[in-house]
């Protein structure tokens, strides 16, 4: 159903903290905390708390094992997993057999966890996403409203490539549905991805923060991270808890596959939908 959009973005969290108003915010961490999330629900997680620091995570966890929980303690800094963490944060390293023990996870990274924390402040509804969930995402932002706001959690406050060229895919899709008003930084994200060639793993790969995932061993956590709409999992912040909680809105994941299934791609229909909507263009 075609409408009038509107698309703000801001290219890094915590950028001096000014957040647009919008009716619904989407907060993108390419590499890798909104793909870890993503693939999180996918295999079949239930919850997932994004804590804004290390420490904090491990209170959490200590918190909700007392109250008989079983988490798991995942996340970076610096790209490795902190002292005590169960695991670090490559979606590579969750698996069936993972979150069949845990369904519960507490997370901490350097930059998506604070830049959810930091959407979630302005009392909107928040999605979290990537480049292998972003068109189920937009969909269901634009059941909660036309004001679209992109948080790209950039990285130690900057902008980052990645970030930036998947907020301009997301965009490029609002154009798809409807008349676009875009911020000028929206304009730009834009004009990026429709610049940035048909290889977004070459391209996601000139990021600085690919470069150094590739240095510190993770280079296949960019394929991954690089295959497009290959999930149908919308996660989003719950609202009225007592705590900042990540689930799968209902009805958007997929079941999730089991161990040593063929990793997904999108359903047949979903990826010629796909690309004749990208023809038309
Ligand atoms: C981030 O928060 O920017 C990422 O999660 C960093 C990473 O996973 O390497």
């Amino acid at each position: 159903m075609a409408g009038n959009f509107e698309a703000d973005l801001v290219f890094a969290g915590g950028e001096g903290g000014y957040l647009p108003s919008a009716d619904v915010w989407i907060v993108i961490d390419v590499l890798r905390a909104t793909t870890v999330m993503t693939r999180w629900f996918e295999l079949g997680g239930t919850e997932l708390y994004p804590v804004k620091s290390p420490d904090l995570a491990r209170e959490l966890v200590k918190e909700l094992r007392g109250r008989g929980s079983s988490p798991l303690l995942m996340g970076e800094v610096n790209g490795i997993p902190p002292e005590g963490f169960d695991m670090g944060n490559s979606p590579l390293d969750l698996n069936y057999d993972v979150i069949r023990e845990h369904y519960c996870g507490v997370m901490s990274t350097t930059n998506g966890t604070g830049a959810l924390l930091e959407a979630e402040s302005t009392g909107c509804p928040v999605i979290a996403a990537c480049f292998r969930n972003y068109s189920a995402c937009l969909d269901h932002a634009l059941t909660v409203g036309t004001r679209v706001g992109i948080l790209c959690s950039g990285r130690k406050h900057r902008p980052s490539w990645e970030d930036t060229l998947c907020a301009g895919a997301v965009i490029e899709d609002m154009t798809r549905r409807g008349e676009v008003m875009m911020s000028d930084s929206a304009r730009m994200a834009l004009t990026l991805w429709q610049n940035s060639g048909n290889d977004t793993e070459s391209c996601v790969r000139l990021s600085n923060h690919a470069q150094y995932l590739t240095q510190i061993g993770y280079s296949d956590d960019i394929s991954f991270a690089c295959e497009i709409d290959s999930s149908t999992v919308v996660p989003m912040l719950a609202e009225n808890e007592e705590r900042t909680i990540l689930r799968a809105v209902s009805g958007s994941a997929r079941p999730y596959q089991r161990e040593g299934a063929t990793v997904k791609k999108a359903d047949p229909f979903e990826e010629l939908l796909a690309y004749t909507r990208k023809k038309a263009n």
